[in-house]
Parts: structure tokens; sequence; C-alpha cells
């Protein structure tokens, strides 16, 4: 029998990302989403973590992850387990006392994922992953995880997701265009350095 300390572990390393959250970065905060988004189960760097995505898109964006940029000089690497993505990463132009411009872009790259495949990303550069398949979308990663943290669903403890929330999502959001991924820009970015968009096409 299940004791009330079990149920608190299980939930120590399940997390979810709700639709109420999410609306801060979609394209179309007004958009119709799922309820849940991702689901996580956090085992941290040892363990690993795993990511299950939702398929299907919200105002023409596929589903997504929040997003987030590394406190500190961590990078960390995904592994694509099932299904269809695109990988986002985009690293922001800095001012003088090293702090993130949150709306100049240094560097974006956009990755068409395949199953097996590694994705490392490194330190600094903010990352997220988009499902564009009819399936579910999984990865694994070995970002550390710190459990004493108040909010479950921040994932990992060390991320920075507010410059994300200010900007409403990267620089590009991916969005279907004729049953294919394309992508759109995010106006409230004011420069992009240097990208490289993956083959995939930019629509207005
Ligand atoms: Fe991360």
């Amino acid at each position: 029998m299940l004791m009330k300390n079990d149920f608190k572990f299980v939930s120590k390393h399940y997390a979810t990302r709700a639709d109420e959250k999410m609306k801060e970065v979609l394209m179309d905060p007004k958009g119709i989403g799922p309820s849940i988004h991702y689901y996580m189960i956090r085992g941290g760097s040892e363990q690993k973590n795993i990511t299950v995505w939702e398929p299907g898109t919200i105002s023409g964006e596929y589903i997504k992850t929040y997003g987030h940029y590394h406190i500190g000089d961590l990078s960390e690497t995904y592994w694509v387990l099932f299904g269809s993505g695109v990988a986002l990463l985009q690293k922001l132009a800095e001012n003088e006392n090293g702090e993130m411009i949150s709306d100049e872009v240094e560097e974006f790259k956009a990755i068409l994922t395949e199953v097996g495949q590694e994705i490392f990303m490194p330190k600094k550069f903010g990352h997220l992953l988009v499902n564009i398949g009819e399936t579910y979308f999984v990865t694994a990663d070995d970002s550390p995880v710190d459990f004493e943290e108040r909010d479950p669903t921040s994932f990992p403890g060390h991320a920075d997701y507010t410059l994300v929330q200010k900007m409403r999502g990267f620089a590009y959001y991916v969005v279907e265009n004729n049953g294919k991924p394309a992508l759109k820009r995010n106006p409230l970015y004011k420069s992009i350095k240097k990208e490289d968009l993956g083959g995939l096409k930019v629509i207005e």
C-alpha cells in the first residue's frame, strides 16, 4: 500500500507545464491549447530527465517547451528518443556588465531533430524544443535538478525564464505552413545578428 510519503516522492519527480503558464510565451496568447502542453519526469544529471510533448498546434504554432537560459556556465545535452521536433537555440547580446539584452539576439539556431540525435545546448544559449509531428515527441536530458525548489514545474532549478516571458517566446515561432514546419519572426525582438535556420522557411 502506498503511504502518504510515497506520493510525495512521486510528485518530486513528476511535473507538468499547464496551458495558463504557456500563454505567456505563445505566438497567440488567446489561442486554445491542451490543458497540459508537456510532461516531465525529473531525475537530474545522473538519472536524466524525460520530457514528453503533446502533438498539435495553437493558432498555427506547434506545441513547445517554455524555453529558458541557464544561470551560470551550465551546458546540457538532449537526446531525441521519439517523434519529430525542432530545437531552437538563441544567445542574447550582452551589455558591458555582462547582462543579457532581452531583445538583441547574437546568434539564433533552428535544428530539425532526428530520433537518436544528440543535441548539445552550449552555455549561454537559451533553448526550447518543439513537437512538429503527429505523435508525442520525447527527449532525455542531463540537466541537474534542484529537488528542494518550491515550484516543481521550474525545470531545472538553475534556469531563468524571465527573459523568455518578457519577450513572449524566442526570436522565431515554429508554425505550421501547408502541413510543414516554418518560422515566423517574433516582432518584439529588435535584431538577430547571426542565424542558421536549419533549412526552415520564414513566413510573414
Ligand atoms: Fe536547460
